[in-house]
């Protein structure tokens, strides 16, 4: 079968067969499939769409493209499960998520992302303690899974290839924003992790790949459908990024929330409301609770116990990060030279372009201009203000954390561009916005 006849066919719309589609992705995964035909074929799809059924067949033949974990459900004592964000800024729930599912006897091979676009990844943010080994390998992964409950590492060579190859070719050639496309990405990397319940956390809002809430409905709509086809045990909540979750972003600055609401020394509203939620989720699905509801009372039983905060600190020691991390954060974690606070006239915050404030931190070096770039840890902002905060000259929108003052002064006025003040308070929209199942 030729590559440029399956391409040709979906060019005249037509469904391709699961033949076809595999023989497309053998020839992605071993380099029959030239860059030019995969671009081709990816810029079909995104023209022309796929039928669920085509989305499954490709997500399957991407995910079996490289290795698949399977799991001894009985050796474990428990379900194995994730959770998967589309991306926002200061999205710091997987750091929180991971330990609370595996105190609440679950256990999370989570394998995350670096930062893409205007958000931040995990990954980077895991980077940012000493010594942490965030590309483990398979092995170190599955002793870590077993012995702690959790482990949150990147992408290897080994999962979904084919993924890995065609994302790359879709990322220069204006092919991301397919729903099939970006369905297929995100369900053959998850469902290589052997699970037994997924949830994805699907950002709508300003700081979100999908601002508008009907794309993003549409693309959590296609996971659900195509995970289902699949087999896989899911479901989805839709989540504002009309604000930055938490009131940091940033790598290290990030990892320190995270600790903080891991200790219990402070819980920001939404983003325990977002994490509680997703937690709730994911122990329904594992059959850990009887529903999501008695779900997030587990969820944060685990919290005040003190037990989720445990695993994180277990997690970060069997992957060679410092043994007391979470007594003493400011000990291992980089801080920055220079502090300012982004002051404003008084009033109330009605509006933030959550995406602004995402390049602020990439222009500070918390992120990536490109691919190559070194991020620096240190960097980010703190005391972020949420929509409907009342802030002035002495209560500032933000502050800064930057490595010198002219980088300090460019984030100052990215952050001053980002917010819309008023004289009016206004309300914020709810944190956790609806649920979607496999049956609705
Ligand atoms: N994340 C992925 O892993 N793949 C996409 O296509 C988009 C986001």
């Amino acid at each position: 079968m030729l590559f440029q006849e399956i391409i040709h066919a979906k060019c005249l719309c037509h469904r391709l067969s699961d033949a076809e589609i595999q023989t497309m992705v053998d020839g992605i995964t071993d380099g029959a499939a030239s860059e030019g035909q995969v671009a081709a074929f990816a810029m079909a799809v995104l023209l022309n769409g796929m039928e669920t059924e085509e989305v499954a067949c490709l997500t399957c033949a991407l995910r079996d493209s490289g290795s698949v974990l399977s799991w001894d459900a009985d050796a474990l004592g428990g379900p194995v499960l994730d959770k998967h964000s589309t991306g926002g800024v200061g999205d710091k729930v997987s750091l929180m998520l991971a330990p609370m599912i595996a105190a609440a006897g679950g256990f999370v091979p989570m394998i995350s992302g670096r930062g893409l676009g205007h958000t931040g990844g995990t990954l980077d943010k895991l980077d940012a303690i000493p010594g942490y080994e965030s590309q483990p390998g398979l092995e170190l992964l599955r002793r870590t899974v077993q012995s702690v409950g959790c482990a949150i590492i990147g992408q290897t060579d080994d999962l979904a290839p084919a993924d890995r190859r065609l994302y790359a070719i879709r990322d220069v050639t204006g092919t991301v924003e397919s729903v099939p496309l970006i369905t297929a990405s995100i369900l053959s990397k998850k469902l290589a992790e052997g699970l037994d319940g997924l949830v994805i956390d699907v950002k709508t809002g300003s700081g979100a790949f999908l601002p508008g809430i009907e794309p993003a409905r549409t693309l959590a709509r296609s996971i659900i459908d195509v995970a289902t086809s699949a087999g896989a045990s899911i479901s989805a909540l839709l989540t504002d990024m009309n604000q930055v979750l938490g009131r940091t972003a940033g790598n290290a600055i990030e990892v320190t929330e995270a600790i903080d609401f891991l200790t219990g020394d402070h819980r920001e509203n939404r983003l325990e409301a977002v994490t509680v939620a997703l937690a709730g989720e994911m122990l329904a699905l594992g059959g850990l609770s009887e529903s999501a509801e008695d779900g997030e009372s587990l969820a944060r039983r685990v919290l005040d116990d003190g037990s989720a905060a445990e695993r994180f600190a277990s997690m970060v020691r069997a992957l060679g990060g410092p043994g007391d991390l979470i007594e003493r954060p400011a000990e291992h974690l980089a801080a920055a030279p220079v502090s300012r606070p982004v002051t404003t006239d008084r009033g109330y915050v009605s509006a933030i372009d959550v995406r602004e404030v995402g390049v602020a931190v990439i222009e500070l070096g918390g992120g990536r201009r490109l691919a190559s770039d070194e991020i620096d840890p240190a960097v980010g902002l703190t005391d972020i203000a949420g929509i409907g905060e009342e802030v002035g000259p002495d209560a500032p929108l933000s502050i800064v954390h930057a490595r010198t003052e002219a980088m300090a002064e460019e984030a100052v006025e990215h952050l001053r561009r980002a917010y819309t003040i008023s004289p009016d308070q206004s309300e914020p929209g709810p944190a956790v916005i609806e649920r979607m199942g496999a049956t609705g």
